[in-house]
């Protein structure tokens, strides 16, 4: 292994293991009753550079439900279906509040805020989804995600989209409401089947880094998405990411990131790097809590910021 490789999986096991002596774990989301099952105590970090095999530490093999992190990968598809069009239908702007809120939505006139909370996710999927069939759209969506990783074997767990559509009383209400305001053109049960089963994409922490480097950018990243929609969605993640946490993950962090209430994060280092982490336990905008501090870690051990290196290591 070469001399840099070796020097940040050192990082990464120190990482992992500062999380696996970890207490104060999160709590794992229990409103999807599939998930509520997870063993918390795991943990898994994987970070993928362009023409490089991944470096990854701890619970590698084990594979998880990628939930919202799957976002990214449908905004990429609905912005090659309309472009700019796109935002005549959801916004640009962090909201705020959690992510399955209500409360903008109906001040906004069903414009939701952005394409990460879950009711621009489902607009989201609902532009892909018009004109085609659920099963069209989610295999475009796996052809999109299995060509970005480079792995034919990442499917959809079909028990997590069930749990989801038994019990996704929120989402039905948010896509109801979204209906209201002619801003869904689908049946809402037809986009919300679609967008349950997104969410239930599985990945390891290793498909997730090397399914990310799309959106890397440069010399040896996948070239599915044009360099200028690379740098919105980079945007987006970064403003909107995390939900009402987003500015607390670019002050602690600053890198772009999208999390999942699996317990995933998916951050993006421009033209170096594409970073999974895993770990089931969620703080209180129902983001990974270890996850966050890993990347907290790891951004200050390596330097990756957009904002320049963590020179100080301190915590103001
Ligand atoms: O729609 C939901 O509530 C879930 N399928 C996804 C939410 C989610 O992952 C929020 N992320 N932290």
């Amino acid at each position: 292994m070469p001399r840099a490789a070796a020097a940040l999986q050192t990082v990464l096991d120190e990482i992992t293991e500062i999380a696996r002596a970890s207490e104060n774990r999160g709590k794992v989301a229990d409103y999807i009753p599939e998930l509520a099952g997870v063993n918390p105590d795991q943990f898994a970090i994987a970070v993928a550079r362009p023409g490089q095999p991944p470096l990854v530490a701890g619970d590698v093999d084990v594979p998880f439900s990628i939930q919202s992190v799957s976002k990214v990968f449908m905004l990429a598809l609905a912005l090659g279906k309309l472009g700019d069009r796109l935002w005549s239908r959801v916004g640009r702007e962090p909201s705020g509040l959690s992510f399955d809120s209500m409360l903008l939505l109906e001040l906004e006139k069903g414009y939701p805020r952005n394409p990460f909370i879950n009711a621009g996710a489902i607009v989201t999927t609902d532009a892909v989804l018009q004109g085609s069939i659920p099963r069209e759209a989610l295999g475009a969506l796996l052809r999109f995600i299995r060509a970005a990783a480079g792995d034919e074997a990442i499917h959809i767990n079909e028990r997590v989209a069930q749990s989801e559509i038994a019990t996704g009383h929120r989402n039905f209400a948010l896509a109801h409401y979204l209906s209201s305001h002619e801003n869904l053109k689908n049946a809402p049960d037809l986009t919300l089947g679609t967008y349950f089963h997104q969410c239930a994409v599985e990945m390891t922490c290793a498909q997730l880094a090397n399914a990310g480097l799309f959106l890397v950018g440069g010399a040896g990243a996948p070239r599915l998405v044009s360099e200028a929609r690379i740098r919105r969605i980079n945007a987006l993640m970064m403003t909107c990411g995390h939900y009402d946490g987003s500015g607390d993950y670019a002050f602690r962090v600053g890198l772009p990131g999208k999390s999942g209430v699996g317990g995933g994060i998916l951050s993006i280092v421009p033209g170096i790097a594409s970073i999974a982490v895993w770990s089931p336990g969620l703080n209180h905008y129902g983001n990974s809590k270890l996850g966050t501090e890993a990347m907290e870690r790891l951004a200050s051990r390596t330097g990756w910021s957009v904002f320049g290196p963590d020179t100080r290591q301190t915590d103001g």
